[in-house]
């Protein structure tokens, strides 16, 4: 089996951060993905390979719907790949065109995202009824992002999420004397999870009345955290007058690469002067994400067998069943079937 999974939807680039007419080169799960806006706004994916030499076409440029190849002006429909000029073709050459084609990929952009579909082969074309819908955060309708920031992590993407769902880590990876000041004050967490569709989540609870900052969201404030495959984690804070959610998901470069992008989003009419803070908070501790999986790739240079314990690593251990479940299912030509149970996890952080 893969261990990057496929049939489903990543994140490519924040929708930001590409203008209408432009186009950007992405390594997604191996592949070269040229992903472009038109502009009418429309987003599109595709092989980032010409087909007549092989050259990226990120080097050549848009015309109107159309890719024009740098190497010989070959020009391409951003719709279905399909060839649509061969510039140097005179009236003497009988050469079928329509028959020249490039692998396009869906792509959608959804609450300021850019997301792209991964089907089980990226050259043959995929049935839009096959295709799921992209992962939407409830409550938040068409919102986009107030931050969005991106990292890259230099691990295999499993390490990125299981890092990601580490509860125990937080004391010692992000203590930072604005933040949290270290391991000394740690507690007993005892938290209620349940499976979700293609994952599982933190049963919603209410935030403790001594939640001070979390008042801004008015009163009764509850938070969830929900995990789904392949790599979206979103946590949402509902209070009686606002809601805040911060999505997290993770893209696989390739075998031994990907790049997370976190975002926060929120229906505060006045939390746009926060933004600036915000983005460096979130930067910080992506940072201190990334750090710490840079110097754990030094140790797993040696391919050590690693240990997940009760009860601070089961979520890790959830997510390696449901992956397997995921992929078993698709190779049985069955419907997943989630493997989790509800459970109460405890543990110390
Ligand atoms: S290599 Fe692209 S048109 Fe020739």
């Amino acid at each position: 089996m893969t261990t990057l999974l496929r049939n489903c939807w990543y994140v490519a680039l924040p929708g930001k951060d590409l203008k209408p007419g432009k186009m950007v080169h992405r390594k997604m799960l191996g592949e070269p993905v040229l992903i472009g806006r038109r502009k009418d706004g429309q987003v599109f994916a595709m092989r980032d390979i010409c087909p007549h030499r092989g050259i990226p076409l990120r080097y050549g440029w848009m015309e109107g719907e159309d890719v024009c190849c740098c190497y010989h002006g070959w020009r391409f429909n951003t719709e279905d790949g399909g060839c649509r000029e061969i510039p140097s073709l005179t009236e003497h050459d009988n050469l079928d065109i329509s028959r020249i084609k490039i692998p396009t990929y869906a792509c959608r952009e959804v609450q300021g995202h850019i997301w792209v579909y991964f089907a089980e082969d990226s050259k043959k074309e995929v049935d839009p009824a096959d295709i799921p819908p992209v992962p939407t955060i409830p409550d938040f309708g068409k919102i986009g992002p107030g931050v969005s920031e991106t990292i890259h992590f230099a691990c295999h993407i499993d390490h990125a999420i299981i890092g990601l769902m580490d509860p125990a880590h937080g004391p010692y990876v992000h203590s930072s004397w604005w933040w949290r000041s270290g391991p000394r004050k740690f507690r007993v967490k005892e938290k209620q999870y349940e499976p979700v569709s293609q994952g599982f989540r933190l049963v919603p609870y209410d935030m403790p009345v001594s939640a001070r900052p979390y008042k801004i969201l008015g009163d009764n404030v509850s938070i969830e955290i929900v995990f789904e495959l392949p790599s979206v984690r979103t946590e949402i804070l509902r209070g009686d007058r606002y809601s805040a959610c911060l999505l997290t998901t993770i893209t696989p470069i390739d075998e031994t690469q990907c790049i997370a992008f976190q975002s926060i989003y929120w229906t505060i009419p006045w939390m746009g002067v926060f933004k600036p803070l915000l983005s460096l908070l979130t930067r910080k501790f992506l940072a201190q994400d990334r750090d710490v999986v840079i110097q754990q790739q030094e140790g797993l240079a040696y391919n050590p067998s690693l240990m997940l314990i009760d009860d601070a690593d089961t979520q890790a251990k959830w997510y390696f069943r449901i992956k397997y479940e995921y992929q078993k299912a698709i190779a049985e030509n069955r419907p997943f079937k989630n493997p989790i149970e509800p459970k109460i996890l405890r543990w110390r952080s």
